[in-house]
């Protein structure tokens, strides 16, 4: 830290908004605090000096975004960057070419080990005048990953949009023409020259690890494997962060952590019949829903690659962790439809390379363990003696712990805390407008004036979109074809929400409802395409194939 900071102390002599040609990279690791200092101190007045500065290992590890969804525009040809710590507890991400949106922009990520917290910045580097730093994890960034902030950088084993798309295939044709394009460029490039190791994207190994390379362990995985499984283990420690900040936590904290033993499994047997009895949602019913919106995240995803087909593989090996986030609803009161690292909310796939439920058992054991010390003595006896004396000592501390939780007075278990996934039919705008709103008023997206009924109504006749009208366009985005371009954007929605909005923007339009409006768009024999469950994927995904083309 004090070598960080006497390097700062040298580089502040560099005359502010000149180029530091003497200018050393800073040593030691990188942050948000520092490369605010940088910024704030006229140190690295433009994205591309506070690169030549950053230490080299930094600029060694990063992932490379050609379709991204996020406020920045990217290209194969100028993608964009997300550089990470060796713990991906602090992301940096730019682009590269001026006309892109948020050339001007870095964006940062930061977790906060103490609070267990992400938090999201932006710094602007306008054209004329000083850096400007937003404020911390404002409205901008939330409006796409959620409050409590978190990461989404999708789940095993495809990365929609980032160069090694699929996990463990080869590149495909489109990727490798891209990577090309890119790498042709990336020496001369005023950003790009900045990253290190690049000719390990020329590796025809880099995305498809060689046994070899995959026996010598993590390093052998593909980027954007190795920034999934960091995430994913920061994600953890802000889920056990925001689990231990429920009032209910001490009651339920043996129970949590039996769910996550594959020793320990039935849920009868942890938490007593009275407590589950007070519950809202049966236990088969809330699995049931999350495999259903599981399989439709992983459909999503699927249309969301550059090949848009279904997955191989089916979904059966998704983890969700659905005992432990039952009791975290239904128990504690927390939604956990914000909890994986997937682009669309309200899914719930935690699927790692390991068992995902391992990582979080081994944090919330050693908090347990901290206060009593048995269950680490019992634990430890599991390998060599079983493990019905530790489930049985779980068992018997949850019950005890329950029980005396439902006699309390301040016991209010059984809240449903999960928006329902359907809305009642009601009239004047749906509910789910309010999301396009959120993004489309607020500048995030384009400026659609969904808060304003009579404007909208003119507009949605007009328009030269991609698919004629405005209306034509939404109707499109709203469906499953539209891939990566789907709205709205970052969530799903339930098939009656999607009728529901689009009866009424055609009713505020005057445009009669067509055949197809309950079906949706590029519906086949009233099939409904991006309708529920993995039910006649192939048919539906073949005619999505044939209607589809990328934007
Ligand atoms: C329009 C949606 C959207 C908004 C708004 C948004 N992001 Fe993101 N962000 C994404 C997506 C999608 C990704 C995944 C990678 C990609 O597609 O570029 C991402 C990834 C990131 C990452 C890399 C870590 C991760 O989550 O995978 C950082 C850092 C980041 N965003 C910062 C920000 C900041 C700072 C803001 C607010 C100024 C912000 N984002 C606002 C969509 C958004
Ligand atoms: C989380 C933010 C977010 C939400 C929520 C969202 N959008 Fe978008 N939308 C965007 C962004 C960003 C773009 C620009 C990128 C693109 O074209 O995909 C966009 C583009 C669009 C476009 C194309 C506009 C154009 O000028 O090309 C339409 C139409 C659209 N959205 C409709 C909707 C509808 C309808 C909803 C609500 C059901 C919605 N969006 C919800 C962020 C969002």
């Amino acid at each position: 830290m004090i070598r960080v900071v006497l390097s700062m102390l040298c580089l502040v002599l560099c005359l502010p908004g000149r180029a530091c040609l003497a200018a050393q990279p800073v040593p030691g690791g990188v942050n948000l605090e520092l490369v605010q200092r940088l910024v704030g101190t006229g140190t690295a007045p433009s994205i591309e000096q506070l690169l030549a500065l950053l230490p080299a290992t930094f600029r060694s590890r990063y992932a490379l975004v050609f379709d991204s969804r996020s406020l920045h525009g990217s290209s194969f040809a100028n993608p964009r960057v997300l550089l990470y710590s060796e713990d991906a507890a602090f992301i940096l991400s730019f682009n590269g070419e001026p006309s892109q949106r948020g050339y001007r922009a870095l964006e940062m990520m930061q977790f906060d080990e103490a609070r267990g917290e992400f938090s999201f910045q932006e710094i602007s580097f306008p054209e004329d005048g000083p850096p400007v730093s937003e404020a911390r994890s404002g409205e901008r960034c939330a409006a796409c990953h959620g409050l409590p902030a978190r990461p989404i950088w999708d789940t095993f084993p495809t990365w929609p949009g980032a160069y090694g798309e699929r996990y463990g295939a080869r590149l495909s044709a489109p990727e490798r023409d891209g990577l090309t394009q890119f790498l042709a460029g990336q020496r001369s490039h005023p950003r790009y020259r900045y990253l290190l190791g690049i000719g390990e994207y020329a590796q025809p190994d880099a995305f498809h690890p060689s046994a070899k390379a995959r026996y010598n362990g993590a390093q052998g995985e593909p980027a954007n494997a190795r920034l999934a499984v960091l995430l994913a283990r920061l994600n953890f420690r802000a889920i056990l962060a925001q689990v231990r900040g429920a009032s209910a936590f001490d009651a339920f904290q043996y129970a949590l952590l039996g769910t996550l033993d594959p020793d320990c499994g039935a849920l009868e047997g942890l938490v007593p019949r009275t407590v589950l009895g007070r519950f809202s949602v049966a236990f088969g019913e809330f699995a049931a829903a999350a495999d259903k919106a599981n399989a439709r995240q992983s459909e999503f995803k699927e249309y969301r690659t550059l090949a848009r087909r279904p997955a191989r593989t089916s979904e059966s090996n998704t983890e969700s962790l659905d005992k432990f986030r039952y009791l975290a609803e239904q128990g504690l009161g927390l939604p956990t439809g914000n909890w994986t690292l997937a682009l669309e909310k309200n899914t719930f796939d935690f699927s790692l390379l390991e068992p995902a439920r391992l990582e979080l058992e081994a944090l919330l054991f050693e908090d347990l363990a901290r206060s009593d010390p048995r269950v680490r003595e019992l634990r430890s006896l599991k390998q060599a003696s079983g493990s019905s004396r530790y489930c049985g000592y779980l068992e018997r501390r949850s019950h005890a712990a329950l029980l005396a939780w439902v006699k309390a007075p301040q016991a209010n278990p059984g809240r449903v805390v999960q928006a329902p996934l359907t809305t009642p039919a009601q009239k004047g705008p749906p509910p789910v407008l309010e999301r396009c709103i959120a993004c489309h008023v607020s500048g995030v997206g384009p400026a659609i004036a969904f808060d304003q009924p009579s404007v909208l109504a003119r507009r949605l006749r007009e328009g030269q979109y991609p698919r004629g009208s405005l209306l034509d366009e939404i109707r499109y985005r709203l469906s499953v074809e539209a891939g990566s371009r789907r709205m709205p954007l970052g969530s799903l929605i339930s098939e009656a929400d999607r009728v529901a909005l689009e009866l009424y923007l055609r009713s505020l339009a005057e445009v009669p409802p067509s055949p197809t409006s309950q079906a949706g768009y590029g519906a086949v024999d009233g099939m409904v395409l991006g309708g529920g469950g993995a039910t006649a994927a192939p048919a539906r995904m073949a005619a999505g194939i044939k209607t589809a083309r990328r934007l």
